[in-house]
């Protein structure tokens, strides 16, 4: 098995693991894919600093996994972090022109960074080593990797959706980008939907010859290949977690503290991407069509802060505040709550607890890669009483998780009538319908787990060019 060598922006370093805090999907998965199979992960180390020196620092944790990471000058946050990756691409690549950035400085620092984290990851490939990119930071990686003799066999994964053709015309220098793609040998994406957008525009906007069976995307005569390999959750690591007292006690906390009432959950980064407005929207409507029910009900939204530097991120904050407040101030009585919204990132025991107690959840995304929310949620429940998922059709989930219509409840995130129509189904699910659609979905978020995406991608990884 040769040795891994993965690059990311955001590195699990040891010290913050086991904090699922804001850290998003891609952390934690990476952090399972390494420990099988060992190597080392390269990125930023979260830290600023005045002047960027390219120092390495490295940390080999007890499971086997040596991260080595560097820091970033303000200058590169600024413009790399906070601009072309969270500005431009991000919200680009979630549909969100309206909020997507266009400034040169994005781009340029763009282009610093990755070179800077090529020159600095250089040392660490060796002859034989499989190079696994991720994410949309650091999609000209791999071209620059190339440019500096690298022939080792490298892969790209995005996490993130890929925009329809149409959208991601709009970003200047578009094929400049995709073109540095192509010198990855294999490419991943979490579903058809993202694969097949990014095909299309191949074929579009770069006249490639694409091959829909076996993935190969064939420009100006180099091919490479792109297919679908969606992420899963380390399942036995995180339903090992519900055996601690500390998940214990978190599901006892939040029982006794609703009794009599049915806990509905909700956890994401603070993100606009994740539909937390349209949500508290479809709740409000909910108690608006069943006002009997507000002391039925308390909806419980964890969603820890991220990206705050930047404006969008801060305007979503406000909105989230001033829409839950106001539904609260309109609806509490002394005695009764219906939302509860916490700021703050929490453990996985804790977050095991929380999903195991809650009778529903709700993973409403305007548009996501994939979304692991909706797959712990599942893993968390008791098979004898399970709760409902109620989960967005525009989540990379979505395609795994609706199990021909025995699975989740699918919704349109837009929809506040969608939305009360199926937290009014949930609460009043007969328990074999429960067990039935838990049923349908377990075996999927079982049996396609991260430890299976990992090796699916690293096999084809290594077959490439054979
Ligand atoms: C998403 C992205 C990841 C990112 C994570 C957390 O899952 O796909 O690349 O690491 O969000 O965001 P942050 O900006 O804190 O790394």
């Amino acid at each position: 098995m040769p040795r891994l060598v993965v690059i990311s922006n955001r590195v699990a370093v040891p010290k913050a693991r086991g904090v699922a805090g804001a850290q998003g999907g891609l952390a934690g998965a990476l952090n399972s894919a390494l420990k099988a199979n060992g190597g080392i992960w390269f990125g930023w180390s979260g830290q600023e600093t005045e002047e960027f020196t390219g120092s390495i620092n490295y940390v080999k944790s007890s499971d086997g996994v040596t991260t080595a990471t560097i820091d970033l000058e303000t200058q590169d946050l600024d413009e790399y972090y906070n601009g072309y990756a969270n500005s431009t691409l991000w919200p680009l690549f979630h549909y969100r022109i309206d909020l997507t950035k266009y400034e040169r400085e994005f781009g340029k620092g763009y282009e610093r960074v990755n070179e800077r984290f090529a020159e600095s990851a250089l040392p660490l490939i060796s002859d034989g080593d499989l190079v696994w990119v991720h994410d949309y930071h650091l999609m000209p990686m791999g071209e620059r990797l190339r440019s500096m003799g690298v022939t080792n066999r490298m892969g790209f994964f995005l996490h993130t959706p890929w925009p329809p053709t149409n959208l991601f015309v709009s970003l200047p220098y578009h094929e400049r980008l995709v073109r540095a793609l192509l010198h990855y040998d294999l490419l991943g994406f979490q579903n058809d939907t993202w694969l097949d957008s990014f095909l299309h525009y191949c074929w579009k906007e770069l006249g490639a010859e694409v091959n829909y069976d076996t993935g190969e995307v064939t420009v100006d005569g180099k091919t490479t290949i792109a297919r679908a390999y969606p992420i899963g959750i380390d399942y036995d690591f995180f339903t090992a977690k519900g055996e601690t007292g500390e998940a214990r006690q978190a599901s006892q906390r939040l029982l006794s503290s609703t009794r009599h009432r049915t806990a509905m959950i909700g956890v994401d980064r603070l993100d606009y991407s994740k539909g937390l407005p349209e949500r508290l929207d479809g709740i409000a409507r909910f108690f608006d069509r069943h006002p009997d029910r507000v002391r039925d009900l308390v909806f419980i939204q964890i969603a820890p802060p991220s990206r705050e530097d930047i404006g969008s991120y801060q305007q979503i904050r406000e909105t989230l505040e001033q829409k839950a407040g106001q539904i609260n101030g309109a609806r509490s009585e002394v005695d009764v709550v219906p939302i509860r919204y916490v700021n703050r990132g929490h453990t996985q025991e804790e977050l095991y607890g929380f999903y195991r107690a809650a009778k529903i959840a709700l993973v409403t995304p305007l548009r996501d890669g994939m979304n692991l929310v909706a797959k712990e949620y599942v893993a968390a429940q008791d098979p004898e009483d399970p709760g409902v998922l109620i989960l967005s059709r525009f989540a990379g989930a979505a395609q795994q998780l609706d199990c021909d219509g025995e699975g989740a409840l699918m919704i349109n995130p837009h929809s506040a009538d969608d939305i009360s129509h199926n937290i009014r189904l949930a609460l009043d699910m007969p328990l074999a319908e429960r067990k039935v659609r838990y049923e349908k979905m377990i075996v999927t978020v079982r049996e396609e787990n991260v430890q299976r995406w990992t090796e699916n991608f690293i096999e084809d990884l290594a077959d490439t060019g054979q």
